[in-house]
């Protein structure tokens, strides 16, 4: 039996480089709370992703918690369900209502075409996703919230470093979230950032993932624990020299892929959009039965039988889970495009160091 191949394979930065930061903590002392390293991952990072204002968080999850209660959303929110579940629950957490519109088939984001007459007088937010770090039709979106007075908050988890027309597509919307989760792109073990547009929203959101505290004595909002500690900074801090590679190494292999796969009857890849810089961050192809003649799960089952452990993200929708189904807008007539391609995607195995012969293996089991 062949080694087995992953969905996903974590970055890990040279341990070499990694120590001396580590020896200076452990002399230090200074273990969290905004400390030397976390200073200097929020400054790196937002010149890297050239974005106004960065705040660490422990996770990607947490992000999107802050951010709802930074705007103070809690009523009806527009929302893919073509996502991983933390979108959502992110909503719910905070008391807001999902309500789930259908999203495009070249890019697997929330259609704009969909959300006005989704809007309510409860409607106070849009929370579109960049699926696989296909940019949203940022500009439309926007001009739909503004004509309607909502909030607009990306989930860029999949987005690290994608760039549209020359500009980091995290700087739209009022607040974008990011993961640095261990299967990401870029990683910190487990992380995230919230970014927004001005300085005063930055304090704010600040104080929200340290309790409230303004200074020792003085609380001034309910906030939480949201923070990222010294190790895990300087983690990022070593590994984000490494991105750039990264993003490359993956653009390869992905151009490997579509050159082999492209042509094979049944199988629909995602090609780069104009004007974007992508980051290659999944390599997703959908199915077509007949045509393919097998199953997108009969095909799922074929690659396991060969060690390659792809993944059919994202299938179930998040609106076909238990929490969320009994929602009127869950119903998969209202999401004919998101059910689809639901019912017809996997994810093949893409990380940085994915060998010439495991992309060999790969594609011989899904062409031949
Ligand atoms: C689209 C999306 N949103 C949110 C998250 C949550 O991030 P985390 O796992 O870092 O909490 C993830 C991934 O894990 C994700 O893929």
């Amino acid at each position: 039996m062949n080694e087995p191949i992953t969905v996903s394979r974590p970055f890990l930065p040279p341990l070499a480089e990694l120590l001396p930061l580590l020896e200076d903590i452990w002399q230090r002392r200074w273990l969290t709370n905004n400390g030397r390293y976390h200073q200097e991952l929020e400054r790196a990072l937002s010149d890297y992703l050239r974005v106004p204002f960065l705040s660490l968080f422990t996770n990607g999850t947490m992000p999107l918690m802050v951010a709802l209660q930074a705007l103070r959303i809690t009523g009806e929110v527009i929302t893919t369900p073509y996502s991983f579940v933390a979108t959502t629950h992110a909503l719910w957490w905070n008391g807001a209502v999902p309500v789930f519109i259908d999203v495009e088939e070249a890019t697997g984001n929330l259609d704009p075409a969909k959300i006005e007459a989704a809007i309510t007088p409860r409607t106070q937010a849009i929370l579109p996703v960049h699926v696989y770090g296909n940019p949203c039709r940022t500009a439309e979106i926007q001009a739909i919230a503004d004509k309607y007075g909502l909030k607009v908050i990306y989930d860029a988890a999949h987005a690290f470093g994608v760039e549209k027309d020359g500009a980091s597509v995290s700087t739209a919307g009022d607040m974008a979230t990011l993961s640095f989760h261990a299967t990401k792109i870029y990683n910190t073990l487990e992380g995230g950032a919230l970014i927004c547009q001005d300085e005063a929203t930055k304090k704010r959101i600040d104080f929200l993932k340290n309790f409230g505290f303004a200074n020792e004595t003085e609380v001034v909002m309910p906030g939480i624990n949201g923070k990222m500690d010294e190790v895990r900074a300087a983690y990022g801090l070593i590994g984000l020299k490494y991105a750039d590679a990264s993003i490359e190494k993956r653009r390869q292999i992905a151009l490997r892929y579509r050159e082999h796969l492209r042509d094979v009857r049944g199988i629909r890849v995602m090609e780069d959009l104009d004007g974007v810089k992508h980051n290659y961050a999944y390599f997703p192809i959908f199915i077509d039965e007949a045509a393919y003649r097998i199953s997108r799960d009969a095909l799922y089952e074929k690659l396991k039988e060969h060690n390659i452990l792809a993944r059919r993200y994202f299938y179930p929708l998040i609106s076909m889970f238990s929490p969320y189904r009994s929602l009127d807008s869950a119903n998969p007539a209202n999401l004919p495009v998101a059910t689809q391609l639901a019912d017809s995607v996997i994810c093949l195995p893409m990380f940085e160091d994915l060998t010439e012969k495991q992309i060999e293996r790969i594609i011989t089991a899904v062409a031949g």
